[in-house]
């Protein structure tokens, strides 16, 4: 096979890079591991800044994601079991946060490409890349027991932080950054109503989220400590322990029932750069990770291929390579502003093992100050939303 950008990696930053090359006709195929319909239940992140809303409707596969999806105005800050913040998102920015599931937009991408006649490839395995810094890179895989080939100018890297794309840059040629944070997240859907707005709280028993799918399928989080399994957290103890974390007033307001599905996630900060080797180009989890705290996971690989589809249309419009040479310069711009918001948010909200009583004050002086100054609320409400593309 020949084609202009071989995709390795169906999740959404391939299925919707497939969809912006798709739409400026420029050939491609995507090789993704999985099975379609394992790709479709995989439950994952569930608030779009606007800056994607923006660029999946672009794409032209926003009319779900606008039907039904809940574009919210304001989110909660919780702390000390009593105080409640607003952060006035729209007030201060003029810009909203959209409340639609990762396996939405998935379930959206996939149909668009179904309708586009994409070479979608599913349980292709034994991926890898080749001559990736030549001008006639290469994919090999195999497929239904058939060794194949793939000839291309470019391969875009969408396959994951458990892919191999960033590992084909060599170890003297990649830098990677990393933090660990010593707790999880316990996740859990119910068929519930969920709350009308997201709440994230700070309290002495740890952190906890209220977040929403639909009107009837509610998303919980409680940090956990990580070496907890799903078989320490019945049901009962889940969501009495995210009560406890709750001013009572919020904590009455939940709809409880029992979970549809229960997860513990492990939450790092990671970027390795560059994320362009030759003709090779990362995007998405394949080159950075952030913890879930800030929810900028799906919405960096939106970024990304928001940034590398337009270097890779001048490209292949007009011959015009300069978006593709400062592709990771441009992307890594805004993946660092991300993954420091990501960060500072999961510091100011979690409670860290071993912190002093000092650390303690900080966050809840900071959350004081946040409190009282529109300025504060304004800067995070900004980066919430996500910094419009320039
Ligand atoms: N060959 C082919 N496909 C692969 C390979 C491989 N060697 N390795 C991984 N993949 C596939 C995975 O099966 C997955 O479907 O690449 C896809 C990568 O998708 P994601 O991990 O979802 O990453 P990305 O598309 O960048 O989206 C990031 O997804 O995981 C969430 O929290 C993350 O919300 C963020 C978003
Ligand atoms: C979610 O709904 O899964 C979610 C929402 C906000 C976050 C993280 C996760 O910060």
């Amino acid at each position: 096979m020949r084609t202009s950008v071989a995709i390795i990696g169906a999740g959404p930053a391939g299925a919707l890079l497939s969809q912006i090359l798709h739409n400026a006709e420029i050939d491609h195929v995507v090789l993704e591991r999985q099975t379609r319909d394992y790709v479709l239940t995989r439950i994952r992140a569930g608030v779009l800044e606007w800056s994607s809303v923006e660029v999946i409707r672009a794409a032209g596969v926003g009319d779900r994601m606008d039907a039904d999806g809940d574009a919210h105005d304001l989110i909660n800050l919780a702390w000390g079991g009593k105080h409640v913040l607003p952060v006035q998102l729209k007030a201060l920015t003029g810009r909203q946060m959209m409340a639609y599931g990762q396996t939405e937009l998935q379930q959206d991408l996939y149909e668009a490409a179904d309708r586009n006649g994409t070479a979608l490839i599913f349980s292709a395995e034994n991926v890898a890349v080749h001559d990736v810094t030549s001008d006639s890179p290469y994919v090999t895989f195999r497929h239904n027991g058939v060794d194949e080939r793939i000839d291309c100018d470019y391969i875009a890297g969408c396959d994951g932080f458990h892919g191999v794309s960033r590992a084909a840059i060599p170890e003297s040629e990649r830098t990677e950054f990393e933090r660990i944070y010593p707790f999880g997240w316990l996740g859990i859907l119910s068929e519930t109503p969920p709350l009308p707005h997201l709440v994230y709280t700070n309290h002495e028993r740890g952190f906890g989220l209220c977040s929403t799918r639909n009107p009837m399928l509610s998303r919980y989080y409680v940090q956990c400590p990580i070496e907890d399994s799903i078989d320490d957290w019945s049901d009962d103890r889940f969501w009495s322990e995210l009560a406890a974390r709750l001013p009572t007033h919020i904590a009455n307001d939940i709809v409880t029932g029992p979970s549809i599905e229960k997860s513990i996630a492990p939450l790092r900060s990671f970027v390795a750069e560059p994320m362009r080797h030759g003709n090779l180009l990362l995007a998405g989890d394949s080159a950075h990770i952030v913890p879930p705290t800030g929810a900028k996971g799906l919405n960096l690989a939106v970024s990304d291929v928001h940034l590398l589809s337009q270097a890779l249309i001048a490209r292949y419009a007009n011959g015009d390579t300069a978006g593709l040479d400062q592709y990771s310069s441009d992307a890594l711009h805004r993946v660092w502003a991300s993954v420091r918001f990501s960060w500072w948010m999961t510091t100011l909200l979690h409670r860290f093992p071993g912190a002093t009583d000092f650390e303690q004050r900080m966050q809840e002086r900071e959350l004081e100050y946040l409190a009282s100054s529109a300025a504060a609320q304004t800067s995070l409400a900004e980066q919430y939303v996500g910094v419009p593309f320039v």
